[in-house]
């Protein structure tokens, strides 16, 4: 088993996006272009944050999390982590920065869309306390696949005043 990197988490930029997208195109079956993550990087009510890894003095981008706040909720939007760097608890660490920081903006509700098949993404939103709460139909035009909505709360008893 390999060791748990050491890593920075911090906002994503656009010098990151050559990275970002190597990223993106080897985990979905229709990866955002340039454009849809230009888009976000430009959007004042999402937050793209990058989990950076030290590797022989160099740093390099092993996963990445967007996510909007509007209103009381954050609603997740982009998930992924670099293949070689699964399994060593990146994505959860995305998930808990999503959620520290969704807290300090007095949310209360995180949401997201997963592909009904897609096991591994499910776990790990179970893991941080995700519900299914609905489904939406053949959501994904790509795989004419259904999605699961899942909910958690946030206990805002961390919240910075
Ligand atoms: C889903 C994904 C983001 C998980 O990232 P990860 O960094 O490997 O996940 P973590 O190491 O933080 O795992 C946290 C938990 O998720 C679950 N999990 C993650 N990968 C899993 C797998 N292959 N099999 C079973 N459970 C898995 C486990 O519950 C795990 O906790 P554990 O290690 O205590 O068992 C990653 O596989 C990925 O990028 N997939 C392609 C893109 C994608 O599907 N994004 C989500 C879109 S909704």
């Amino acid at each position: 088993m390999k060791n748990t990197p050491k890593v920075i988490i911090d906002l994503m930029d656009m010098a990151d996006l050559p990275e970002i997208l190597a990223i993106e195109r080897e985990s979905f079956p229709s990866p955002w272009t340039v454009g849809m993550f230009t888009r976000e990087l430009n959007s004042s009510h999402s937050l793209c944050i990058a989990a950076r890894i030290k590797v022989e003095g160099k740093s390099i981008i092993g996963a990445y999390i967007i996510f909007w706040l509007i209103a009381d909720e954050v609603h997740l939007h982009n998930l992924a982590v670099k293949k070689e760097y699964r399994r060593q608890g990146l994505a959860f660490k995305l998930m808990e920065a999503m959620k520290e920081i969704a807290g300090k903006n007095e949310i209360t509700a995180q949401t997201l869309e997963v592909r009904e098949s897609n096991t591994e993404a499910i776990k790990l939103y179970q893991k941080c306390g995700f519900v299914v709460k609905g489904i939406r139909p053949l959501y994904y035009t790509d795989t004419h696949e259904d999605a699961l909505i899942m909910w958690a709360d946030i206990n805002n008893n961390s919240k910075t005043r």
